[in-house]
């Protein structure tokens, strides 16, 4: 464990009892004896804090450690040493102790979040995806502070954690909460994190904590042999946690997708655009065209959400309805050029109308123009049960998609249902192309055939 300076917690009782002896003597009689009495309130007061604080954070390892059972125990650790409720000031206790709350740092002009601190259970789940090891360099893309803290406990005293962060004030409030709990050997950088930290490299570890739609050379470059980068990357409409390892002629490797979430990278490699949000319905659910997409007609989705399903049926059958088909998901993604995101309100999804047999409140979907095609399980099998997968079309065009949709679902059955990657996946540097742009080929085709994201001058390539 790295050696902490007893900062917080107890410390502020230090605090209260530092700060008493360097005021002058206190008069004595009725307003000496108000003193110590308040005094020993404020270190009371600040012993239940730290307690209360423990008790949360206690309780949130083991939260982390029963849905995460495979989690390393130095991982496990350092959840439980570093104080998080202290990077996230303001937050109360159960938010900062959440497994699964992010704490909201900075939002920028149009109100879209462009900074936080990312939910524990994720932050959990990268550091194992990373295999951090005492001793190791790490550089971190993006600072929160907590992250930072955490990498600090797994390298221990001989390794070295640099985080970098293109907002001044987020490095700002990064310095200053490493200090206060007592991480300070953390170096926290300012800059644009897409040229890595050459100063600094070589790295065993390059921990990418905002989602990118292209991979930095820098990264990669600035790897030592046997290094590892993790990253969310941005498929099409669904970003993946992945393993990045360093292979023959220049490529990195993809490995152990984990779906997450992230604010989009800023600078040289930030993609430019936003994806396209359509509400399809008066109850807020959302059509997510990603960047890239080829265009959808927001009053056309509207209308052909509002005149309800055909039902296509894929001839699969599953024998429990899972929470998330993850690895199918992936598999659109990549070989769907249409691939969207939908997501449904708890009450719209229970209610079963507008997307009959849809059982999560999110789902990878295909749309175009005013057409749209939603995965579901036929009638309203409950989770758990078994069901046949169908697909619903909407709109014009609908059945097109729907059927696209279900050739991929036949072929992923036929191929054994592959977890958790559906294929081969790869990032390689190419040719130039504008940055942000996502000129994918025209019709990638489903199955069996390679598909290519190229993006400026990350290619995405994936033998599917
Ligand atoms: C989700 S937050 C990081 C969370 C953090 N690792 C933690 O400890 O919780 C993502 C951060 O990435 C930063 N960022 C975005 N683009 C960047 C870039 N090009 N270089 C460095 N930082 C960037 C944002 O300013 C934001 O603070």
């Amino acid at each position: 464990m790295t050696k902490r300076k007893k900062k917080r917690g107890l410390a502020r009782l230090d605090g209260v009892e530092t700060g008493c002896s360097a005021e002058p003597p206190p008069p004595l009689g009725r307003q000496r004896t108000l003193s110590v009495v308040s005094a020993t309130v404020s270190e009371m007061s600040g012993l239940v804090d730290a307690l209360a604080a423990a008790g949360c954070r206690a309780r949130m390892v083991e939260r982390i450690r029963r849905l995460h059972p495979g989690l390393p125990g130095p991982v496990i650790a350092a959840l439980g040493r570093v104080p998080r409720h202290q990077f996230a000031p303001g937050s109360p206790l159960e938010v900062a102790y959440n497994p699964f709350e992010v704490v909201q740092l900075l939002r920028d002009e149009t109100g879209a979040t462009v900074s936080s601190v990312s939910a524990p259970s994720i932050q959990a789940i990268m550091l194992d995806q990373l295999d951090v090891r005492p001793g190791m360099r790490v550089l971190e893309v993006g600072s929160g502070g907590y992250d930072a803290a955490l990498l600090s406990e797994l390298v221990g005293p001989t390794g070295l954690v640099v985080t970098m962060d293109i907002d001044r004030r987020v490095t700002d409030r990064a310095r200053t909460c490493l200090a206060a709990t007592g991480y300070d050997q953390v170096i926290v950088l300012d800059g644009d994190a897409a040229h890595g930290a050459p100063d600094h490299a070589p790295f065993d570890r390059v921990l990418v904590t905002v989602g990118v739609y292209e991979v930095a050379g820098a990264w990669a470059d600035q790897l030592t042999v046997g290094g590892r980068i993790v990253a969310p990357l941005e498929l099409r409409a669904v970003t993946r946690s992945v393993v990045l390892t360093p292979g023959d002629g220049g490529v990195l490797q993809v490995s152990d997708p984990q779906t997450c979430g992230f604010v989009p990278m800023r600078g040289v490699l930030g993609a430019s655009g936003a994806p396209v949000r359509v509400e399809v319905d008066d109850e807020g659910s959302l059509v997510s065209a990603p960047l890239g997409h080829p265009g959808v007609d927001p009053d056309g989705l509207r209308a052909a959400v509002d005149a309800g399903p055909q039902i296509v049926d894929t001839g699969v059958h599953l024998e429990r309805i899972d929470e998330t088909l993850e690895s199918l998901d992936l598999l659109m993604d990549l070989a769907l050029p249409e691939s969207a995101f939908l997501g449904v309100t708890p009450q719209v999804r229970d209610a079963g109308e507008m997307f009959p047999g849809l059982w999560t409140a999110y789902r990878s979907v295909t749309a175009v123009g005013g057409s749209l095609a939603v995965l579901a399980g036929d009638g309203q099998a409950p989770v758990g049960q078994p069901c046949d997968l169908v697909v619903l079309a909407y709109g014009p065009h609908g059945s097109d998609l729907a059927r696209d949709q279900a050739e991929i679902v036949q072929a992923w059955d036929a191929a054994g249902r592959p977890h958790p990657l559906p294929g081969d996946l790869r990032v390689r540097w190419g040719p130039e192309a504008p940055s942000g742009s996502v000129p994918d080929e025209p019709r990638p085709g489903l199955l069996g055939r390679s598909t290519v994201l190229v993006r400026g001058a990350t290619r995405l390539e994936a033998d599917l």
